[in-house]
Order: structure tokens, then C-alpha cells, then sequence
């Protein structure tokens, strides 16, 4: 395995679900964040998913034990410079990943391969800001990453062939499957996913169903595990919104346009289950 050491920065919704099923799968993982105030929130909410999957028998409490031990927080970057794979997830700012990468360029070991968990943005833009353009990738996870079996393995038309057989062992490694992907915004599943979750919110705008017939016939229909406005509220939707304004950019086609309803929720600060209010309310258990 050429991947040995794995960083990852951002300790987020992403990054701290990245680090877990890495530090899980054996690999000393170093987690990067900004501030010890918000990397102390990004390991907790590891602890506490993983306390969850003890409680309902998932998690057998000895890998608990192993993924934390495999795991450490940091602020400082440099702490990432022995490190085999390095796994963006900060902000979603093509000028902060810029900067993120020309500094882990400079630090990094040769032959590090660097990745981006991006949703939207460009993969080949993000390799012209390193002098190591055949090492960068798009590993695009899913939320919640422990449970979401998927990566998109994303290439450019540089990338090496090596760095990307490294990537999909990893990937492997850490329980996932892997879809091949070439650098389109929104990669495969969000080409799909972004203008099926703005349809349904059109289709509540519009009052042809109600929230929870459009969730329900999604569901009981399709067997889809959430329905697409239930999806909107946990993805965030001022991230869909965001995703939207790019993939429209990208495409010019209207059916990427946000719709003004999603515009609205989010400039009123209902941006779904982070913020306790979107399509659902939050606060109650199950969201109500
Ligand atoms: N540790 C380990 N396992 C756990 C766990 C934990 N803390 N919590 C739950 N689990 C297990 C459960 O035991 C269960 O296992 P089983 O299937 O073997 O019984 C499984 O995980 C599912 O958990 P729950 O039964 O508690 O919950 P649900 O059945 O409602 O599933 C879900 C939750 C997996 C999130 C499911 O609702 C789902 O797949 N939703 C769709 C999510 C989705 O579409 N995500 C993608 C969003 S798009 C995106 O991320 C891209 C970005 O760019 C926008």
C-alpha cells in the first residue's frame, strides 16, 4: 500500500467524517483545522458517532478504541508534511484552496498526492495552483461519510495513473467503492442530484404537493432512503444553493438555477438541519 499516512484539513462535516473512516481503517490520520476551538468540535463529533455505533452495536468498542488511537488533531500544517495522501475539506472558495494548496506544495514530501473533496468546483484548476499537477485529485465523499459507501475518484487530464491506482486502494481500504470521473462540475452525482433536490423544491413552490407527499412519494415510491426535501435540509441549503450558483455558471442550462424559494429560506438563515430550520424543524427528534 503507497498510501500510509493520510491528512486531511478541515474538520468539518466532511473532513471530520474523512478522518474518521481513515483513522478507522488502520491509517495514522492527522486532522488539520484552523483553530483548537473548531478542531475540538470536529473530533467530538467523531467521538460521539462513533459512541453511537457502540450503543447500537455497530461499532465494535475495540475499533472505537483503534480509530482514535490512529488519530490526531492539529492546527499546525507542517504537521502534514510526512503525510502520503493529503484530503482537502475546507470552505468551498476556489481563493482558500489556492492558498491551502500552495502552502501544502511547499511543505508536503514529493510524491504526496493532494485530493479535494470539492462537490463543485474544478479539480484542473485546483492542480494549476501546485507544481505537482499529475499528483491532484477530486475524492469526492458523501454525507454522512461513514455511512455513505461511495467516493468519486476524480481525474484531470494530467493526473498520473499511479497516484490515481494509490487513491482507489485507499479508497477501497477504507470500506469504500469507487466511481471514475472526469473533472465535469458536480462529477457524477451532483449532475444528477443537484437538479432532481431544486425540482422538488419547485414542486412545493409551486403547491402540488405538500413537504411531506413530496418527501413521501419520493420514498414510498422510489424507495429512496430520504425524500428529496428531507435531503436538501441535511445536505444544508445554503450548500445546494451554493452548489446551484456554480453548476449554473458551469452549464448555463436553467434547471441548475436555484429556485427563488431555496434563495429565500437561505437569505432568512433556514439552511435545514445545521441551522435547525429549513424545510424541517430541527429541534424536535425526529425532525418535525
Ligand atoms: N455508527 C455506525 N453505524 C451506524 C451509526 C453509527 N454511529 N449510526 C447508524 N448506523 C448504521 C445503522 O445501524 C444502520 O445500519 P443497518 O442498515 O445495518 O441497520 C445504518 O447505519 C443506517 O442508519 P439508521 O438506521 O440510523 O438510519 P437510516 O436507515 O435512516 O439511514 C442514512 C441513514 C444512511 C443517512 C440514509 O437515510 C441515507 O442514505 N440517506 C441519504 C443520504 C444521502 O443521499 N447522502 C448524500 C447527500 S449528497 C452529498 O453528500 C454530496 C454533497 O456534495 C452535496
Amino acid at each position: 500500500m503507497a498510501i500510509q499516512k493520510v491528512g486531511v484539513v478541515g474538520c468539518g462535516l466532511m473532513g471530520s467524517g474523512i478522518a474518521q473512516v481513515s483513522a478507522s481503517a488502520g491509517f495514522p490520520t492527522v486532522v488539520c483545522e484552523v483553530s483548537p476551538e473548531v478542531l475540538a468540535k470536529g473530533l467530538a463529533s467523531i467521538q460521539k458517532f462513533l459512541q453511537g455505533g457502540v450503543e447500537k452495536g455497530k461499532v465494535p468498542p475495540y475499533v472505537m478504541d483503534k480509530t482514535l488511537a490512529n488519530l490526531r488533531g492539529t492546527t499546525k500544517l507542517e504537521e502534514l508534511a510526512d503525510c502520503d495522501l493529503v484530503v482537502e475539506a475546507i470552505i468551498e472558495n476556489i481563493g482558500a484552496k489556492r492558498e491551502l494548496l500552495g502552502k501544502l506544495d511547499a511543505l508536503a514530501k514529493p510524491g504526496a498526492t493532494f485530493a479535494s473533496n470539492t462537490s463543485s468546483l474544478s479539480i484542473t484548476e485546483m492542480s494549476t495552483f501546485v507544481k505537482r499537477p499529475e499528483r491532484v485529485i477530486g475524492l469526492h465523499f458523501f454525507n454522512p461519510v461513514p455511512l455513505m459507501k461511495l467516493v468519486e475518484v476524480v481525474r484531470t487530464v494530467k493526473t498520473d495513473g499511479t497516484a490515481l491506482q494509490e487513491a482507489n486502494a485507499w479508497c477501497m481500504a477504507v470500506g469504500k467503492t469507487v466511481v471514475s470521473c472526469g473533472d465535469s462540475t458536480g462529477f457524477v452525482v451532483n449532475r444528477l442530484l443537484v437538479p432532481y433536490m431544486v425540482d422538488a423544491i419547485r414542486v412545493f413552490e409551486e403547491g402540488l404537493a405538500s413537504r411531506d407527499d413530496i418527501d413521501n412519494a419520493m420514498k414510498l415510491g422510489c424507495g429512496y432512503p430520504m425524500g428529496p426535501l428531507f435531503l436538501t435540509d441535511y445536505v444544508g441549503l445554503d450548500t445546494t444553493a451554493y452548489i446551484c450558483e456554480i453548476m449554473l455558471n458551469a452549464f448555463q442550462e436553467p434547471r441548475f438555477a436555484a429556485p427563488p424559494l431555496l434563495k429565500r429560506m437561505v437569505a432568512e438563515g433556514k439552511f435545514g438541519r445545521k441551522s435547525g430550520r429549513g424545510f424541517y424543524d430541527w429541534s424536535t427528534n425526529p425532525p418535525s
